[in-house]
């Protein structure tokens, strides 16, 4: 793990000046730790592919300091669809929202895995803001996770998943949010959810007719298996469960409740003790992370209630499950690592 963990002005200093030798640097957003090279310097988006070990049928969403750059990345194709960007862009950025749109023809094909479309998004986090200013260049970043991980939401967590394959990872604390940005898809004044996250159905209804896919989206590299721990991880129903006898079971308990009723398990993580959804999404990866790296053989989450950015933890959840219910969720599989 060699990735040298770097702070403030110093810490943005060495972040530009390797992303302007096309280099790639660990960065904070608001949702998740992104792995940042330069969007249009083909070298650094393939070395981001590379240290992510991520496939590159899956394209990479690129990050602006402010809405105003977008026609740096994006061609409009009608006047009908910029004015949509601007209301959105107006309500939502610099926030976790990420929007689809027709890509300009200057971005590499790389970025966007031979799509036509860019997937791009403003961060509130004023650390990114910083370098993509000084930088004066959009960034492509996807999540800092090697592909089909656990996202990281901390510094030392990014160093945990790609510490051996990048050089700086710059500190900017916690994330705010703890679950990745919403993907929209604009289509006429219809609005897509393509990925739930922060910026949740109900506040973009006020802008279009919202569509959400009910279960679970394949947008390329949205796999459900997605998301995943090393250990097997099943959602608390209602059916009755057993287990055989001496399983070591982590808990990932939302609030107290569950704790009470089942009892004894190996380890507990505690979302929000007062069944704070907000504050249940900022620990949810880290808890993921560490339930995974303790002593058990399962792991047990209770469920969410499905509203607000509820609906994006239950997501995760359920790619998180996915490889259990389907008997690729191990180590040994061949879900995505
Ligand atoms: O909050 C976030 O969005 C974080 C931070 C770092 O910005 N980024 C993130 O990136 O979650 P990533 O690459 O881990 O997830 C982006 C998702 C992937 O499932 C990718 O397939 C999809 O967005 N995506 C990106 N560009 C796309 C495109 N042109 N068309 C369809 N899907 C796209
Ligand atoms: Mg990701």
């Amino acid at each position: 793990m060699s990735a040298r963990i770097i702070h403030g002005e110093e810490g943005i200093r060495d972040s530009v000046e390797l992303l302007r030798q096309g280099g790639v640097v660990g960065l904070p957003t608001e949702t998740v730790y992104g792995l940042a090279g330069n969007a249009f310097d083909p070298k650094a988006i393939a070395r981001i592919f590379e240290a992510k070990g991520r496939p590159l049928t899956d394209p990479l969403i690129v990050h602006l300091p402010e809405a105003s750059w977008i026609e740096r990345v994006v061609r409009f194709s009608s006047l009908e669809q910029r004015e949509m960007v601007k209301r959105l862009a107006e309500a939502f950025w610099p926030g976790p929202m990420t929007l689809l749109l027709p890509k300009h023809p200057e971005l590499p094909d790389l970025v966007t895995a031979g799509l036509g479309q860019v997937a791009v998004r403003v961060t509130a986090h004023p650390l990114f803001q910083k370098v993509l200013s000084r930088l004066n260049s959009p960034l492509a970043a996807p999540s800092a996770n090697r592909f089909g991980r656990i996202s990281p939401t901390s510094a030392d967590d990014v160093r945990l998943e790609l510490g051996d394959s990048i050089d700086l990872i710059l500190d900017g604390g916690p994330c705010e949010h703890g679950v990745e940005s919403t993907i929209v898809s604009i289509q006429g004044n219809h609005l897509e959810i393509l990925r739930p996250g922060p910026i949740t159905e109900e506040q973009l209804k006020e802008y279009g007719h919202v569509v959400s896919p009910g279960g679970i989206v394949n947008t390329p590299g949205s796999l459900p298996g997605h998301y995943a721990p090393k250990k097997r991880l099943k959602i608390i129903d209602s059916d009755i469960m057993s287990f055989p006898a001496k399983t070591r079971i982590g808990l990932m308990a939302f609030h107290t409740s569950v704790k009470e009723i089942l009892g004894e398990f190996t380890s507990v993580e505690l979302l929000s003790a007062s069944g704070d959804l907000k504050e249940a999404a900022a620990n949810f990866y880290g808890a993921l992370r560490r339930l995974d790296e303790s002593d058990v053989d399962l792991i047990l989450a209770e469920p969410v209630p499905e509203e607000g950015i509820g609906v994006a933890i239950m997501d995760r959840l359920r790619r998180a499950s996915y490889g259990s219910y389907h008997g690729t969720g191990h180590q040994d599989s061949n879900s995505p690592a």
